[in-house]
C-alpha cells in the first residue's frame, strides 16, 4: 500500500489497512543479580507480547510502571532484543537500529555542544547528505516544530518544551517511516504538554508517519490515538487493544472535554485498575448508543 493512508480514521473494523510493524510472541528475559547470595536469576520482563501497528497508523501504549513499554519499544528501536519470538517492520525482522526509525525518548538526549541546527541535521549527516541539502532540510524541519530563530541556540538556552521539540525535528528530519516514542513530554508543564500533542498531530498529518507512542497519561493516550494498547504487568503482555473512534481533526476542537473523550478515558482507567473491564453491553449501554466509540479487540486479531 502507498503513503496515500495519509491518516487513517480507524472507525470501522471493516476498513482494511496494512501492517506496518508485527509482533509476534514476543518473550524477554533479562539476568538479573540474586538479592541474596551470588549469581543471576532470570526475570521475564516481556510474556507472549503481541501486538501490530498499522502503516500511518497512532498506536499509543499505556501500563503501570515497569510492565515493559520501554523494553518493547527499545525492541523496535533495534537496541534491544526479544529472548524469543521476532518483530518484523514492513516484514523485515529487526536486527538493530536503522535509519528507518526516528527515536524520541524522555529526557531530551540532545546533543549539547551542537546548536538547534546542528542537532537536526545529525541524522542526515550520518545518511551522507551534502553540507547544504542539510542545511535546507534542517531548517524546514525547525519551522515544522515551530522553532525558526532559534536555529543557533544550544540546547542549554531551551525551555524543556523547546528541547522536545528539537528531538522530534531531529527524529524526523532524516525521514524515517516509524516514529517510537517514549514518554517524551513527560517532563514539560501541563500547558507546554498539551501544546506539543497538538503540534505532534498536526506534523503526523503531514507526513504521514506511523507512531508508536509510550505514555503514562491516559488522556494523552486517548488524544493522540487511534488505538491504545493497554499493557498488564509481571510479566509484561498486552491486555486490550481499545480503538478511539473519536473524530480528526482533534486538535482544532475542544475534544478533551467531550463526553466520548471522557467514557474512553474512564474505561482504560478501568482497565489499568485490573478490575472491571467495559465489557461490550457497557459500550452499547452508553447514552444509548451502538457505535464504537471505543472498542476492545484482541491484541492478535487481524484487522
Ligand atoms: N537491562 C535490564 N536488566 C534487568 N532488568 C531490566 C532491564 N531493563 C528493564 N528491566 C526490567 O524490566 C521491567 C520492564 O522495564 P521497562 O523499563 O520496560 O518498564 P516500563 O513499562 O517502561 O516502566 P516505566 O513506566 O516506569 O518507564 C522492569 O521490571 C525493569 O526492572
Ligand atoms: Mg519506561
Amino acid at each position: 500500500m502507498s503513503n496515500e493512508i495519509a491518516n487513517p480514521k480507524i472507525t470501522s473494523s471493516s476498513e482494511i489497512l496494512e501492517g506496518k510493524i508485527t509482533a509476534r510472541n514476543i518473550n524477554k528475559v533479562f539476568h538479573v543479580r540474586c538479592t541474596e547470595g551470588k549469581g543471576t536469576k532470570e526475570f521475564v520482563a516481556l510474556h507472549n507480547f503481541n501486538l501490530e501497528v498499522l502503516q500511518g497508523e497512532f498506536l499509543t501504549i499505556v501500563g503501570p510502571s515497569g510492565c515493559g513499554k520501554s523494553t518493547f519499544l527499545d525492541m523496535l528501536a533495534g537496541l534491544n532484543h526479544p529472548t524469543s519470538g521476532e518483530i518484523r517492520i514492513d516484514g523485515k525482522l529487526i536486527t538493530g537500529p536503522a535509519l528507518d526509525r526516528g527515536i524520541v525518548l524522555q529526557g531530551y538526549a540532545l546533543f549539547p555542544w551542537r546548536t538547534v541546527r546542528e542537532n537536526v541535521a545529525f541524522g542526515l549527516e550520518i545518511k551522507g547528505v551534502n553540507k547544504e541539502k542539510r542545511r535546507k532540510i534542517s531548517l524546514d524541519y525547525i519551522d515544522l516544530v515551530g522553532l525558526q530563530g532559534f536555529e543557533d541556540r544550544y540546547p542549554y538556552e531551551l525551555s524543556g518544551g523547546m528541547k522536545q521539540r528539537v528531538a522530534i525535528a531531529r527524529a524526523l528530519a532524516y525521514d524515517p517511516t516509524v516514529l517510537l516514542m517514549d514518554e517524551p513530554f513527560a517532563a514539560v508543564d501541563a500547558q507546554t504538554r498539551e501544546i506539543l500533542q497538538d503540534e505532534l498531530l498536526r506534523i503526523w498529518e503531514e507526513t504521514h508517519k506511523t507512531i508508536v507512542f509510550v505514555t503514562h497519561a491516559i488522556d494523552e493516550a486517548v488524544f493522540l490515538a487511534d488505538r491504545v494498547a493497554v499493557m498488564s504487568s509481571n510479566p509484561g503482555s498486552v491486555k486490550e487493544i481499545v480503538k478511539v473512534g473519536l473524530p480528526r481533526p482533534r486538535r482544532l476542537g475542544d475534544i478533551r472535554s467531550s463526553p466520548d473523550f471522557n467514557w474512553i478515558r474512564h474505561k482504560i482507567w478501568q482497565l489499568l485498575q485490573n478490575g472491571t473491564n467495559g465489557s461490550r453491553r457497557t459500550i452499547e449501554n452508553y447514552q444509548g448508543r451502538t457505535q464504537d466509540l471505543a472498542e476492545e479487540i484482541s491484541p492478535t486479531a487481524v484487522l
